[in-house]
């Protein structure tokens, strides 16, 4: 664990205007930064800067719980978003280091498409691109697609697996030296060392080859999230990072013993999968700072907001008097959150949502807060990770993390953008390089490069 070499890998989600849902109304937000690729650019560039690993696209094809007249979606910002394989070819152009790492549904989506978008953007970006393989939480698109709401969860994980395993086969159809380009003999490629792949799965079919050569980074980084045993025990098996929604350190530590212990039984170095749990930071250089700057964004949220947070605490958040003393939250015996998920995205389960419940709970018996002022608090409760504080009070967290088993790095979840990446990137970044923990220039210029994980050989070659 205590290996001086070993740095941390830094990713940021950046598909919004910021994690906290008060974002878009904070002054110096541009709020229409969603549809305008210079504010993308600027974030990635600013990602760059800080020397990060990788950017982070989270998708749903989309407009969430319009039907739902109770959820003020009115007041949400991220109701809108640019489509984000293309928005990250874009950047591809405008960038020279960051990985790209695109979220991409498996169950909506056909796998030819996606390894040839795959490898077009790792051919353009000079292999930088990710994909944060995903099958779907939300009905609202799975009704955009045709179906009349979320298909059958174990029918979705098979037919990913499917499509996980001709995604791959293909970005190894064409061998690494199959291209002979000779323009004496007229020979464009070697004949023997392009493949059909034949694949024939239960759900999926698929002949092959690609119409792309093997792409830079031979397979595209595989970037996975979730807390079942099913999902830990496929990105055990397959990822290349592994994205977490973890509040606290025992909770973050007991998931990364979990899957990478599990790694030993597929013969993976515990090393080739990144842990790189999601972090919300607020820093300023006094520790009084960096409170107000929570205080603010705390202040600026509409109360409908944070009563649409409660949605997995309480029976009935709307109906409840806005005025009267939050009452303390009780979870069944299963610790399921209360009705459908509307808001949590797949992210509120078991002991994530206790832990969860816990620090509101506790929030609930020290300040005896209205229902009114714990909503607008709740953005700051859930189930991430968030820090306040100076830069060397964020950088001794994260370091508590990376040394004692519960991160190999952090995917930051800036609270509002540009300023909260930028804000880290200028306090945090230089702290973190003083202490050893971060690189001070890239390693190398691909994502597999970066992150330290090898380029695996063509399956046809071995
Ligand atoms: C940190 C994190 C980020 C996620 N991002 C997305 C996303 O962008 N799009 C998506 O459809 N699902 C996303 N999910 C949902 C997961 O892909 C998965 O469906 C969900 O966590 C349930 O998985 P489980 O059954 O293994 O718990 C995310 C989950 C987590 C924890």
């Amino acid at each position: 664990m205590t290996n001086p070499k070993r740095q941390m890998k830094m990713g940021v989600s950046m598909h919004v205007m910021g994690y906290h849902p008060g974002s878009w109304t904070m002054p110096g937000v541009n709020p229409n930064g969603l549809m305008e690729l210079k504010h993308f650019a600027h974030v990635a560039q600013t990602a760059e800067r800080g020397l990060f690993d990788m950017m982070f696209l989270a998708d749903h094809a989309a407009s969430r719980n319009l039907a739902n007249l109770k959820l003020a979606r009115e007041n949400h910002h991220n109701n809108v978003k640019l489509e984000p394989l293309m928005l990250l070819s874009a950047l591809a152009t405008m960038t020279s280091h960051v990985g790209l790492v695109s979220t991409v549904n498996a169950t909506y989506n056909a796998p030819y498409t996606i390894a040839r978008i795959l490898a077009s953007v790792d051919h353009i970006s000079k292999g930088r691109m990710g994909w944060n393989f995903v099958t779907g939480f939300c009905p609202d698109e799975a009704r955009n697609y045709g179906y009349d709401g979320l298909p059958d969860q174990v029918l979705r994980k098979e037919r990913g697996q499917e499509f996980v395993d001709i995604v791959q086969a293909l970005m190894d159809s064409w061998e690494d030296d199959a291209m002979i380009r000779d323009k004496e003999t007229g020979i464009f490629f070697d004949r023997d060392k392009v493949h059909f792949i034949n694949y024939a799965g239960e759900h999926l079919k698929s002949r092959g080859p690609l119409d792309i050569c093997r792409p830079p980074q031979g397979q595209i980084p595989m970037v996975m999230a979730g807390d079942s045993l099913s999902t830990k025990t496929l990105a055990a098996k397959r990822a290349d990072v592994l994205y977490s929604a973890k509040s606290t350190f025992e909770l973050a530590r007991d998931y990364y013993a979990e899957v990478k212990g599990l790694m030993a039984g597929f013969g993976r170095d515990p090393e080739a999968l990144k842990i790189m749990p999601g972090m919300m930071v607020f820093v300023a250089k006094t520790e009084s700072e960096a409170r107000e700057k929570l205080e603010r964004i705390t202040a600026t949220t509409p109360v409908q907001v944070g009563l649409s947070e409660m949605l997995p605490y309480y029976d009935d958040p709307f109906g409840m008097d806005l005025n009267a003393p939050a009452p303390e939250i009780v979870l069944d015996a299963a610790q399921s959150p209360k009705g459908p998920l509307h808001n949590s995205g797949g992210t509120h389960s078991g002991a994530a949502l206790q832990s969860a419940v816990d620090r509101i709970n506790a929030v609930i018996r020290d300040r005896k807060p209205t229902l009114a002022e714990l909503a607008r608090l709740m953005p700051s409760l859930g189930v991430w990770k968030v820090v306040v504080g100076t830069p060397a009070q964020v950088a001794d967290e994260m370091e508590h993390w990376f040394l004692n088993g519960a991160a190999d790095g952090f995917n930051l979840q800036p609270p509002y953008m540009p300023a909260g990446l930028e804000d880290f990137v200028d306090l945090v970044v230089p702290e973190l390089q003083r202490r050893g923990l971060y690189r001070s220039s890239y390693e190398g210029t691909t994502l597999r490069d970066n992150l330290g994980i090898k380029r695996p050989a063509d399956r046809w070659a071995a």
